[in-house]
């Protein structure tokens, strides 16, 4: 298997997909020879590679974040500054978040805001992560009852990571991720070719397939990005089913996973586009075959259309 760097046409995006979690810990040591480095590392990631990071972790430099919505919080944030703070850490430190969505949005949060922002490097281990929220710069923590309510948009100077931490993922995280993945497939046509002929529906994809996947996804992500850094119009297509699939995960207190909202979302959206006279009956029929190989029906059929329509009322989309 190969490494696979993705070059941006602004030159500024670096993401290397490796072959082996060796591989990114080369690549981290790498850095660690003349920075010093801080991790802020998901609890999930850490009970299952200290291990294999222990070389690279000590007390000083290594917070474990508690990897639940609870914890993309201020207070989190507080006591990611005073770890920083107490280790001597300043603004030539490198910040290596590694870890999934949560992880990866308030470890990022941390590093955009301390001392006015530090080097930061992304080392997603889910696949949602690896396809959407490292890419694009977008940090936060929720606040009160919002959610990513309090952030900035702060680019990390590299994006590191292997398929291979998808080997220990629940398959509710990788069918998560796959929702993401989907996404991008509706809003890129060659991507959604590719899609259609090749997917059937099954998490336990081989070593390739994966790899096309999650760097084409990381590409057609990078590239609406560039085109709309602040989220204020192209990237607003990155939201296609957000709306439906936030209300269904704010209904099920969250327990439907992001992305698995999201492949239910994004039928709602298909559905109200063709009844709204904008997508004909032919592309919803083979949309919907898509994105119905993925089974999430059980998963949302519990909410009722009320309870989801009036939480699509409060959505922010972000
Ligand atoms: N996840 C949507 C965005 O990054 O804009």
């Amino acid at each position: 298997m190969r490494n696979i760097t993705i070059e941006s046409n602004n030159g500024s995006f670096n993401y290397s997909l490796i072959s082996s979690i060796e591989g990114v810990i080369g690549k981290i040591e790498g850095i660690l020879n003349s920075h010093s480095c801080f991790y802020i590392v998901d609890s999930n990631v850490h009970k299952i590679y200290h291990n294999q990071f222990k070389h690279l972790f000590n007390q000083k430099n290594c917070f474990v974040l508690n990897a639940t919505e609870e914890y993309k919080s201020f207070d989190s944030i507080y006591r990611i500054y005073d770890f920083l703070l107490e280790n001597n850490a300043d603004r030539s430190s490198y910040i290596i978040v590694i870890g999934g969505g949560i992880t990866g949005d308030t470890g990022s949060f941390a590093a955009s805001s301390f001392m006015r922002g530090t080097r930061l490097i992304h080392v997603p281990t889910t696949l949602l992560a690896m396809v959407d929220s490292s890419i694009g710069g977008k940090t936060g923590v929720n606040y009160k009852k919002y959610k990513n309510f309090i952030g900035s948009f702060y680019e990390p100077e590299q994006v590191i990571t292997s398929s291979k931490f998808l080997s220990t993922l629940k398959q509710e995280d990788v069918l998560s991720g796959m929702g993401e993945v989907l996404k991008y497939a509706l809003i890129d046509s060659n991507f959604f070719d590719y899609c259609f002929s090749w997917l059937d529906g099954s998490l336990d994809l081989p070593e390739d397939d994966l790899l096309y996947l999650i760097g084409k996804s990381a590409q057609i992500k990078n590239d609406v990005v560039t085109q709309d850094k602040k989220d204020l119009k192209m990237r607003h297509s990155l939201n296609l089913g957000h709306t439906f699939g936030h209300a269904i995960e704010s209904v099920s207190g969250f327990s439907v996973k992001h992305g698995i909202g999201v492949i239910a979302g994004m039928r709602g959206a298909t559905y109200l586009a063709n009844k709204m006279g904008i997508m004909e009956d032919k592309v919803m029929e083979k949309v919907l075959d898509l994105l119905g190989r993925y089974k999430v029906d059980e998963k949302i059929n519990t909410y009722s259309t009320d309870s989801i329509y009036l939480a699509m009322q409060g959505d922010k989309r972000e």
